[in-house]
């Protein structure tokens, strides 16, 4: 037996054991699961650990609520960004091919084609730690510590005009009194005066139109297959 085939017959047999111990590792997840009394009514799953809630529970609200205490500069942000974020989206957030651009498009959002970015439409600087911290870098999430994450969302202040200096701290003291430009463009949903007209206490249930009248098929345009079937057109 050649050196690479025993190898590889040694690696089968190592799988093998595992797939038998497998079952055994199982059936005392089982058992521990099941001496942790059950709640529902079915008996099934079992209540949430205050830790396993805690590592859940990171959201950030634009009033500041949840941010965790931490800090960091432009400066620090630099760098960390450089490494971590530029390769997707640019030295300066510009977005390097076709990942999502983070930094400019100021004014832009009146455009045919708007450059929505943090800078330029976001209403809340929270939303930037919070989406972050949960879910960047894309592939390696939550790999930020809290610092990490205060440091980056500073230099992505700076890249978008929001703070000057590159020694700007960030922290979760004056963190609510950055202000985002386009904060005062988002308003509460206010379809239930706006759209009043459209609300009735009978909305009409049946016939409430006639049937539409069909004037032409995609058949003609050659964009479905040949068929006889289909409805007449007038
Ligand atoms: C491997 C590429 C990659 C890396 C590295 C990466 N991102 Fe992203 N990022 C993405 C992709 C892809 C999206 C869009 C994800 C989606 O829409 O679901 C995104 C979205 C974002 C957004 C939201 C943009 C918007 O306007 O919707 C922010 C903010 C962001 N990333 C910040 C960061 C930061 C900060 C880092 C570094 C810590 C980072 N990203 C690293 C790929 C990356």
């Amino acid at each position: 037996m050649s050196k690479s085939v025993r190898a590889a017959s040694l690696a089968l047999l190592a799988g093998a054991v595992l797939a038998t111990a497998a079952p055994q590792v199982h059936a005392q997840q089982i058992a521990t699961q099941a001496s942790v009394k059950t709640s529902s009514k079915l008996g099934l799953g079992r209540p949430a650990l205050p830790e396993e809630i805690k590592a859940w529970d990171t959201d950030v609200r634009a009033d500041g609520k949840g941010l965790p205490p931490g800090k960091g500069t432009v400066k620090q942000g630099d760098a960390l960004f450089q490494e971590r974020c530029a390769s997707c989206h640019g030295e300066f957030g510009e977005g390097a091919g076709r990942w999502p651009v983070l930094a400019g498009g100021a004014g832009t959002l009146t455009a045919d084609r708007p450059d929505k970015t943090i800078g330029s439409f976001w209403p809340d600087l929270s939303t930037a730690f919070d989406y972050i911290k949960r879910a960047m870098p894309y592939g390696n999430a939550r790999s930020l510590t809290d610092d990490e994450v205060y440091a980056i969302v500073a230099y992505l202040l700076s890249m978008n005009d929001i703070v000057k200096d590159e020694n700007f701290e960030l922290n979760d003291k004056n963190f609510t009194s950055i202000k985002m430009p386009n904060a005062t463009a988002f308003f509460d949903d206010d379809r239930e005066t706006s759209e009043k007209q459209f609300w009735k206490k009978d909305p009409c249930m049946k016939d409430c139109r006639s049937a539409p009248k069909v004037t032409g098929r995609a058949i003609s345009v050659d964009v479905t297959p040949d068929s006889k079937a289909g409805p007449k057109v007038d």
